[in-house]
């Protein structure tokens, strides 16, 4: 049972060392953060192994516009509050996810039929409301969320042409980062995509809009590379990529981290290939705290048992650090060396 032995020797090793990642990364100066669920809060280990071994946490879904604006006049906020006060009870730094996204929209939105200048005013008053709830309680927020395609051009969403907000370009971006500044002064403002770790056309276009932005004194503060990665990752140019967005002044965090893997029918993967994981989620996190930029590193998810990975990516799971019994893997010890290895 070669699983079993490595996951009890790693359990060893976590509690022979005594510090959590949590205490690891603090120590950095830097946030080890987990996208969460309310849902989960109640179950087992899900709690302890949360507050535990993470100092940041984002809602995985309760603060995004469907769920927590499900009517025109309604407002959804208890999931949410939830977490933040779990949050704050564990001294973690709370993220917020996201304002601006193409998708998770309530069906009265997309289907409302709304004109430019209503979808205007729908999106100004989303952001306020939202922002002014959680002000002093959220450090800061995925503003926009995904609106580049691969290939750096502007994707098709309700709020750029689909009719959009009546703005050209990244207008509805800039338009949003406004608001967004407006409604939480303190709050940092960030620009969020997957596909954009690397030197690519659209961590380009990103780049370029980031450019324009700070040139023209458009408010934003930060980009999320959510890194959600196979066992093939793009990072011959990573760090480059972190670097040149530090020198624009960003702060660049890794949002969404997960690594997934081919799993069978049972959704087992391949020990061997959970090695290789474990080296992509080390390399990841030491090339981010080279950076001063790099303030947080966080996973899509506290276990395996929860993620997101096998229902969308078929054949592929066990893509976080802690699998379905909450037993830390091979990964969970990469994280803690590239902790441990930083300056
Ligand atoms: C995912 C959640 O993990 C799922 O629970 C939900 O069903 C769909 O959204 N990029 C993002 C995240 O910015 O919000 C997405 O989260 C994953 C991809």
């Amino acid at each position: 049972m070669p699983i079993r032995v490595s996951c009890v020797i790693l359990a060893a090793a976590l509690a022979a060392s005594g510090q959590s990642l949590r205490d690891l990364a603090k120590s950095k100066g830097v946030y080890f953060g987990a996208a969460g669920a309310v849902l989960f809060l109640n179950e087992g280990d899900y709690p302890t192994v949360l507050a535990r071994e993470f100092n940041q946490l984002e809602p995985e879904n309760d603060t995004k516009f469907g769920p927590i604006h499900p009517a025109p006049e309604t407002y959804a906020w208890q999931r949410a509050d939830a977490l933040v006060e779990f949050g704050a009870k564990h001294g973690m730094r709370m993220r917020g996810h996201t304002l601006v996204w193409h998708n998770q929209n309530p069906a009265w939105l997309t289907k409302g039929s709304f004109t430019p200048v209503q979808l205007n005013g729908i999106l100004e008053s989303h952001i306020a409301a939202v922002m002014r709830h959680f002000r002093g309680k959220m450090i800061g927020w995925d503003v926009v969320n995904e609106a580049f395609n691969d290939d750096g051009t502007m994707r098709s969403t309700i709020w750029y042409d689909k009719p959009g907000i009546g703005l050209q370009g990244t207008g509805y971006i800039e338009q949003a980062f406004k608001w967004a500044r407006a409604a939480d002064p303190d709050a940092k403002l960030f620009y969020n995509d997957y596909n954009n770790e690397a030197i690519c056309a659209k961590s380009d276009a990103m780049y370029a809009m980031v450019k324009d932005f700070k040139a023209r004194g458009v408010p934003i503060d930060g980009v999320g590379l959510q890194m959600h990665l196979t066992l093939k990752p793009n990072l011959d140019t990573y760090e480059a990529n972190i670097e040149r967005f530090e020198k624009l002044g960003m702060i660049v965090e890794i949002t969404e981290l997960d690594v997934r893997v081919p799993v069978d029918a049972s959704g087992k993967a391949d020990p061997a290939d959970l090695v290789k994981q474990a080296e992509i989620y080390e390399r990841v996190v030491r090339g981010c705290l080279k950076f001063s930029a790099c303030k947080a590193i966080q996973v899509w998810g506290v276990t395996d048992k929860h993620s997101w990975i096998p229902g969308v990516f078929k054949g592929t799971g066990e893509a976080l650090i802690f699998d379905k019994a909450y037993q830390p893997k091979p990964a969970y010890t990469a994280v803690r060396k590239a902790f441990e290895a930083a300056k």
